[in-house]
């Protein structure tokens, strides 16, 4: 059976590309960054030229990128790195995990946070952000593309609000790079936050933009790594995969191939899909219509049916999705995401996540038009689900 993953905002396949400009680094040339012999020499100048490509990517200077292991990191030193008891934090309900348990890290220490609602289409209102606007606010983190809806955030508006009062802007930009261009001075934002696995790098690989001026505290204490910003040996390797897929996502950005307009190539199949599944599959609907998402991302809830099944059934048939609930301590809970847009529990288990890339093709979209609508009307036949009534 061939396999289709269509499970991308968990995690992107590398690149034939990324792999070939790793393999030195993990074979012949494998040298400290830090030391000053030729080896060192050669290792320093591969994660430079990573640091230019990132920096075109997201449009900033070279010395305002700090390499990381990933998106949870980031997001954990952009908010532990710059808030101090008492201080106020305005961040959403439909964060990663990566920035709302460490919100929540953060209020155990002293600090006030609110965590804004969204709408029932999945998007944080401006106004909100502006009327949660205390004295004490010195940070706001609201993420630019939210990873289960795809729901693009109205982060440039929120970046004007922050410049306005004077407190630092964080966007998580981890489901965006890569699939909407970013401009980090159009956003007005002093931290970006980046993992490399999203975007066809390998995992483990991450960025924090840090707005030049921005005093943050780092996460770990050791070597003078990245400007004293974030100590430890660079992951060479990791970072040269990262610089050379943010190369080649800047090209389909331009060219493109990537872009969030219609008609662009995984914008092009994710439509395909999404009306696909629509017109084939009765009381379907998306969880975020009708509002900007990025172009790779569609989630779609197929009422009376339970979603874990079918991510089962889908999966024992090849197909790989993610569904609309997490396992969370051994029991599955509902998306933290689709109920603050309004969810009932039953409504929000029985969505699914269908993330694709420029990897997919017609032909594999075409096959899942297949699979998905057979797989759950077996699924209803066999085990109706009550929509609705578990709140
Ligand atoms: C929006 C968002 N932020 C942060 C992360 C965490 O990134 P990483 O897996 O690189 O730690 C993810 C991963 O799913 C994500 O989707």
């Amino acid at each position: 059976m061939r396999r289709i993953y269509m499970d991308a905002n968990a995690t992107t396949p590398l690149l034939p590309e990324v792999l070939e400009a790793m393999r030195p680094w993990l074979l012949e040339s494998f040298g400290n960054a830090s030391s000053i012999h030729q080896h060192g020499q050669q290792a320093r100048a591969a994660v430079e030229h990573a640091r230019e490509n990132v920096a075109r990517l997201i449009n900033c200077r070279e010395s305002e990128i700090v390499f990381t292991s990933g998106g949870t990191e980031s997001d954990n030193m952009a908010l532990f790195g710059l808030v101090k008891p008492g201080d106020h934090v305005i961040t959403s309900s439909i964060e990663h995990h990566a920035v709302l348990h460490a919100a929540e890290r953060l209020q155990e220490r002293g600090v006030v946070v609110t965590f804004l609602p969204v709408s029932s289409e999945g998007r944080v209102d401006p106004d909100d952000v502006r009327r949660a606007l205390r004295p004490n606010t010195t940070l706001i983190s609201v993420m630019m593309a939210n990873n289960e809806t795809g729901v693009i955030q109205p982060v440039k508006e929120i970046g004007q609000i922050a410049q306005d009062a004077d407190i630092w802007f964080h966007t998580d930009a981890v489901q965006a790079a890569g699939k909407l261009p970013i401009d980090v001075k159009a956003i007005g934002c002093d931290l970006l936050s980046i993992s490399g696995h999203k975007m066809h790098a390998p995992q483990g690989t991450g960025v924090l933009y840090v707005r030049r001026g921005t005093r943050i505290e780092p996460l770990f204490y050791g070597g003078a790594h990245e400007r004293q910003r974030r100590a430890g040996t660079e992951n060479v390797a990791g970072i040269v995969g990262l610089g050379k897929a943010a190369e080649i996502a800047d090209d389909a950005l331009r060219d493109g191939t990537m872009d969030g307009t219609a008609g662009s190539q995984v914008a092009a199949l994710r439509d395909r899909l999404e009306q696909g599944i629509l017109a084939r599959v009765e009381d379907c609907a998306v969880n975020g219509a009708g509002v900007p998402r990025v172009p790779n991302t569609t989630n779609l809830r197929f009422d009376n049916l339970e979603g874990e099944a079918l991510v089962i059934a889908l999966d024992l048939k090849g197909l790989a999705v993610s569904g609309g609930s997490a396992c969370m301590s051994g029991a599955t809970e509902p998306s933290h995401v689709l109920t603050a847009m309004g969810l009932v529990s039953t409504s929000a288990r029985a969505s699914l996540r269908f993330s694709l890339t420029k990897l997919n093709s017609e032909k594999e979209v075409d096959a899942a038009l297949e699979l998905v609508p057979a797989a759950v009307r077996r699924l209803r036949e066999l085990a109706p689900v009550n929509a609705g009534t578990l709140g």
